[in-house]
Order: C-alpha cells, then sequence, then structure tokens
C-alpha cells in the first residue's frame, strides 16, 4: 500500500454485473472524521525488559531460507515477506538474528504457554534427559506415570485415564478411533470451520476446504458453525444445535460414534461457539449413543483464563479429551484423556506409540502444570485478557475496519472488514497491518478461512503492559490505514 494508505476498499454495486460486487478505493467516512487528538502521534514503545540475548553468530535468515527452499518441502510457508529469524525466547519476547526483541502475542501458534525457555520447564527437561531421555513404555519410568497423575486431577468427572502421543493431531486420530471402536459405530460429527489435524482422519473432521487436500476422507459429518458473528442464527445456540439432531436423523443409521469440537475455534479465526450449542449438540448425540470429544489442543491448559479446560466455560461433560500445544510449553507432547472403562476399547489389539509417555516430554509436561499453577497464569490469562479485549473493544469503537473482537482470555481474535454491514474479510489490510506491527517489534497471528483475523493467543504470562503496546502498537497502525 502506497500514498493511498488514507484510504479503503469500499463496496459499491455494478451497475454491469447486478449479482456481482466489485471494489473500489475511497475515503474512509470514519478516517476522515477521526480528529488529530485521537491519533496516536508517536509509535508506542516495547515495555522494558531486563535480559540481554546473547550474540547470534549463526547463519543469516537469508542463508536459512535459501537452505530451507533447497531441503525443506516447498509446502512450508512463513510469516511476513521478509521472514524473521528467531534465535532466543524469554517469556513473553522473542530475539532475532540482529538481538531484536519482538513482543509474542501469538505464542508458537498457542503453544508456548509458561513463556519462551522457562527455567522450570528446561530444568525438569534437562534433568529428565540427562538420567534417562528414551526407554518406551515397555519398561517401567516413574516420570509417565507422575505426569498423567497429576493431569487427571485436573480434569473433571471420571476423565483419569491418558494416553500420550506427539502431537494434537495423533491425539484427535486416537480419540476418533477409541470413540469408533467403543460405540461400534463409524460415523463421526464435526463442527464447520473447525481444524482438527492433518492425518487422514483428522483431516475429514477438520472443515475447512484451505487445509484439506483431495483424498478420501470418509465417515465425518460437518454441523452448522454456531458462530455468532458471522453464523445463520446469530448467538442463539440451541438453534444450530438443531443441524446435529438433523445430521444424525437424516445422514447416519441413527447412530454416531462421536461429536468432536473445539470450545474456542483457533485456526478457524478464534471464534467462540455461540451460547448453549456445545450443552444442546451433547444432549442429541449422547442420545444417539455417540462419545463427545472435546479437543482442548488450543483452549485447553488455562489459556482462556476463566477456566482451566475450555469446554468447561459451556458447562459440559465429555466423554474424551484431546490436547497438545500448551501441555508441554513447545516439547512435542499431546494426550488423550478418557475414562477408563471407554480407554478398554483399544485393548482389543495392540496399539502403540514409540515416543507416546517419553520421559522428557512427561517430565516438561508435569513441570508445565506446577509453573501454571506456581505463577497462576490462569488468573493472569483472565484478568489481563479481560483487560486486552476491552482495550480492542475500544479500538473498534474507533476504527470500522474492526468488524468483531472475540474469545477469552488468551485467547483473542480482531477480525478486519471492509464493509462492516457485508462483513467483507479485508485479507490485504490484515496482511499490511500484520507487517506494520511487526516492524513496531510486536508478533500477532493470522487465521479464519479468509485471512483476515489477527490470533492473539501470548504466552500466559503476557503482563497488562504488553497488552497495551499491543493495542498501542494497532492503534498506531489503524490510524494510518
Ligand atoms: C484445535 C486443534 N486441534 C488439533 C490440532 C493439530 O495439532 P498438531 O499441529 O499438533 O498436530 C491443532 C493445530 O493447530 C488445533 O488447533
Amino acid at each position: 500500500m502506497t500514498g493511498s494508505l488514507l484510504s479503503r476498499l469500499i463496496l459499491r454495486r455494478s451497475s454491469q454485473q447486478p449479482n456481482r460486487f466489485i471494489f473500489q478505493r475511497g475515503i474512509s467516512q470514519s478516517a476522515a472524521e477521526r480528529t488529530k487528538d485521537t491519533l496516536p502521534a508517536e509509535p508506542p514503545v516495547l515495555p522494558a525488559f531486563d535480559h540481554a540475548p546473547s550474540p547470534y553468530s549463526g547463519p543469516s535468515g537469508n542463508d536459512i531460507i535459501a537452505k530451507r527452499r533447497e531441503y525443506l518441502s516447498p509446502s512450508i510457508f512463513h510469516a511476513y515477506k521478509s521472514p524473521l529469524n528467531v534465535v532466543e525466547g524469554k517469556r513473553q519476547y522473542l530475539f532475532d538474528e540482529n538481538g531484536r526483541r519482538y513482543l509474542d502475542a501469538f505464542g508458537g501458534i498457542a503453544t508456548v504457554c509458561c513463556g519462551h525457555c522457562h527455567p522450570d520447564v528446561v530444568a525438569a527437561i534437562v534433568e529428565q534427559t540427562k538420567k534417562l531421555q528414551h526407554s518406551t513404555v515397555l519398561y517401567l519410568n516413574h516420570a509417565v506415570t507422575d505426569f498423567a497423575e497429576a493431569l487427571a486431577s485436573k480434569l473433571p468427572g471420571n476423565l483419569k485415564v491418558a494416553f500420550f502421543t506427539n502431537s494434537g493431531t495423533e491425539a484427535n486420530e486416537l480419540a476418533m478411533l477409541i470413540a469408533r471402536l467403543y460405540t461400534g459405530c463409524n460415523d463421526i460429527i464435526s463442527i464447520r470451520n473447525s481444524y482438527h489435524g492433518n492425518a487422514s482422519g483428522t483431516m475429514g473432521a477438520t472443515a475447512q476446504s484451505i487445509w484439506k487436500f483431495n483424498v478420501v476422507q470418509t465417515g465425518v459429518h460437518h454441523a452448522v458453525n454456531p458462530d455468532p458473528y458471522r453464523g445463520i442464527f446469530g448467538s442463539d445456540g440451541e438453534k444450530y444445535a438443531r443441524d446435529v439432531q438433523d445430521i444424525i436423523n437424516f445422514g447416519t443409521f441413527g447412530n454416531v460414534a462421536a461429536f468432536m469440537s473445539e470450545s474456542i475455534q483457533g485456526v478457524g479465526g478464534i471464534v467462540e461457539l455461540a451460547p448453549g450449542y456445545l450443552s444442546a449438540a451433547y444432549e442429541s448425540v449422547k442420545k444417539a449413543g455417540g462419545l463427545c470429544i472435546a479437543d482442548e489442543v488450543q483452549a485447553g491448559f488455562a489459556r482462556t483464563g476463566s477456566h482451566f479446560w475450555g469446554f468447561e466455560a459451556h458447562g459440559v461433560q465429555p466423554d474424551i479429551v484431546t490436547m497438545a500445544k500448551g501441555i508441554g510449553n513447545g516439547i512435542p507432547l499431546g494426550a488423550v484423556v478418557t475414562t477408563p472403562e471407554i480407554a478398554k476399547a483399544l485393548t482389543h489389539r495392540n496399539y502403540f506409540n514409540t515416543f507416546g509417555g517419553n520421559p522428557v516430554c512427561t517430565a516438561a509436561g508435569l513441570a508445565v502444570l506446577k509453573v501454571i499453577e506456581k505463577e497462576k497464569l490462569q488468573e493472569n490469562a483472565f484478568v489481563v485478557g479481560s483487560h486486552l479485549k476491552e482495550r480492542l473493544n475500544a479500538l473498534k469503537d474507533k476504527y470500522e475496519i474492526i468488524g468483531d473482537v472475540r474469545g477469552k482470555g488468551f485467547m483473542l481474535g480482531v477480525e478486519l472488514v471492509t464493509d462492516r454491514e457485508l462483513k467483507t474479510p479485508a485479507k490485504e489490510e490484515t496482511l499490511h497491518v500484520m507487517e506494520q506491527l511487526k516492524d513496531l517489534g510486536v508478533l500477532v497471528g493470522k487465521g479464519g478461512y479468509y485471512g483476515n483475523v489477527f490470533r492473539i493467543t501470548p504466552p500466559l504470562c503476557f503482563s497488562k503492559e504488553d497488552a497495551d503496546f499491543l493495542v498501542d502498537a494497532m492503534d498506531y497502525t489503524l490510524s494510518r490505514i
């Protein structure tokens, strides 16, 4: 974008093509109306932080890009026009090859929960690695049982049997398998706009074409998305849930294996499910003999602030909970937790995972749980996340381009639209603002089917000053669009 930065996309109906819209650049009413006093004159300054990164003498970003092109899969993509070479991390900050500090408001995609390289987590990993790095579950070791016991204490009801995996995809694949074996049914229902992974079963459960390949994906039905912003029934969760019953009635033989859902859709653009939806959907599924799977890969581990697990805010009790990302603060770890009775479904054949329950990963997992508790990170996610959301909402009142602010705790989304009424995705502007934010020193994620939603999922130690800096940086950038 150039001199026309002080313009924005507006929509007008073409007389030649009555059913199509074309975009035209024009002066934004709200931008023109904005008074000088409300526009931030100076770029905001990063909050102070007492850490000097080690001098870096490794390959430059350009060298790495060249090697990536030669030796890594061409399917791997990167953020930003000039990608960031991240060489060190501490708490909620990342450092690039030149020692420049960035506020990390994406947390490695909602994964770094305790903060980068948290000393307790690092110590647990190092200590365990020195003693025993790997053995497989064929032999006994206390790291895996210690963690399983601690994890069970964080879950409600009889959810106390864990099976460890290496990723969220693996956890969801396993959950789908267990549900099918336990119920003897094949049909699974997931929600449109969801993301559950990218292996064959989970790609079927994922319901966004941009994350699917043209391969056989059978046995999953996709229910209408209970999206309060873009959905057809607004915030009426029970109306959306009728589609789950309809799928059971008209798309299956009357019984299903499972219903699988995130409690806040992450990759889909931080979409909160309409209130009342999950409980009504669970009721239909349970009546049809199905199990309810809560995918807590992003919303779990205190991220939403009000609860430790995202599903708890919906007042539901799942039969299976899947988790990854925040569980290990970045170490490859995932888990499926279910009841002892349901877990038995997997005993009819051998099921084995070489690295699942690895002592180093589970030692890290235990350290993560302790840090979340010791540093009251859930409370912090609630308090600072609420403040951040409030300030983002104030920004929404100031800039028309912000169509929606949503989410809970440290799982927040800001959707940009070029027309509030038509909710036209402002994809180009989102990319532009994201670049500008990076130049100001703050990293946010991007998501949603149209790529027009900022995903704000920082480490849970993010402070009020960080939140203010992020919003000031967004304010500064938007004031110049
Ligand atoms: C909700 C959800 N489930 C599952 C997955 C898959 O996890 P992984 O990338 O660890 O396989 C993701 C990844 O983003 C996710 O957001």
